[in-house]
């Protein structure tokens, strides 16, 4: 039986104008890798400017250059570690220095590693809790004096991973449907002045670490033949959503969390053996490299 070729991905400046982030400036966690370096380049690409945050100081700098070469706009990096709240307050301010607004803020910065619950220190669990959550709260505290002022808006990185339960993913879990009541909850106190807030929730995204570093090979095609449109989604899928979410397409669209996975969310099965890996966490091993 033959499969129609699915629908490819376009990039947003074959459906969306060029111009209409000009004079907007965007504050980006987890810019300088990934989906989130994705959504920063879609963004730019159509007149904004950019000012993104990571850990590593050389990734973060090598990062904004190539942003800038790629979009022609300008892209400066600021180091923080999201758990820190005084990393952020000062990076927002020097945003505010150089570009003297925001209007636009991702809260992208995640951590995760697979590991079932029995493999899971306190330290860990806290350690993505920090990062996922507390860390957006962080970002959405430094930076929404500035986002009042400019009437602007907020997209948060989540994930559909809690939508039911997932092995090996408690701490993810428990983080981002953090993260969506986080949003929530800013779209409805700060609506009245304006403030949007959406999720994008992405299915499985080739080319970053969730699926390259987490994935192995023979899980990836059973994703993909599970994605009822047939392919696994890529970065341009998210930065597409991102571009509409933060555009005046999308100014009576808040408080929504929006699964970008080609409906992979009502088709999946566990991709890892069911019950084997959870009764027999060793035999996941073969399969995937967890903490056991
Ligand atoms: N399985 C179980 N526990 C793990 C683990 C794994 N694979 N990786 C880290 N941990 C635990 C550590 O053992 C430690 O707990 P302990 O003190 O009880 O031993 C705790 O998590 C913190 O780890 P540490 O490495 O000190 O934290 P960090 O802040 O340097 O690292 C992480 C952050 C944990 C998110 C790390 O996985 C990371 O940096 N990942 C790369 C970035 C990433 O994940 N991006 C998102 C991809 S979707």
């Amino acid at each position: 039986m033959s499969v129609p070729t699915p629908r490819e991905a376009v990039t947003s400046t074959t459906t969306f104008k060029d111009d209409i982030f000009r004079g907007k400036v965007l504050f980006c966690t987890g810019g300088s890798s990934g989906i989130c370096k994705g959504m920063t380049q879609s963004i730019m690409k159509h007149g904004a400017d950019a000012f993104i945050l990571g850990r590593k100081q050389d990734k973060g700098e090598a990062a904004a250059k190539e942003l800038t070469e790629a979009t022609g706009r300008k892209c400066v990096f600021a180091s923080v570690d999201v758990r820190k709240p005084e990393t952020l307050k000062a990076a927002a301010k020097k945003c505010i220095e150089v570009y003297g607004k925001i209007d636009f803020v991702i809260c992208g910065a995640a951590g995760n590693f697979l590991a079932p619950i029995s493999g899971l220190s306190e330290n860990a669990f806290r350690t993505v809790i920090e990062i996922d959550t507390l860390g957006t709260y962080n970002t959405i505290k430094a930076t929404l004096p500035y986002i009042r002022e400019s009437r602007g808006s907020y997209i948060h990185v989540s994930a559909t991973l809690h939508y039911r339960g997932t092995p090996y993913q408690a701490h993810v879990s428990a983080a981002k449907a953090g993260v969506d009541a986080l949003s929530n909850v800013v779209a409805v106190e700060e609506g009245p002045r304006g403030v949007r807030s959406n999720v994008i929730a992405p299915g499985p995204i080739q080319g970053t670490e969730g699926m390259d570093r987490l994935t192995p090979q023979a899980m990836k095609d059973v994703i993909t033949k599970q994605v009822p449109l047939q392919r696994q989604g890529t970065i341009d899928d998210i930065a597409n959503m991102s571009v509409f979410l933060f555009s005046d397409a999308a100014n009576w669209v808040n408080g929504q969390i929006i699964a970008v996975d080609g409906a992979h969310l009502h088709t999946s099965v566990q991709p890892l053996p069911y019950p084997e890996s959870v009764l027999d966490p060793a035999s996941a091993v073969k399969a995937i490299k967890p903490r056991l």
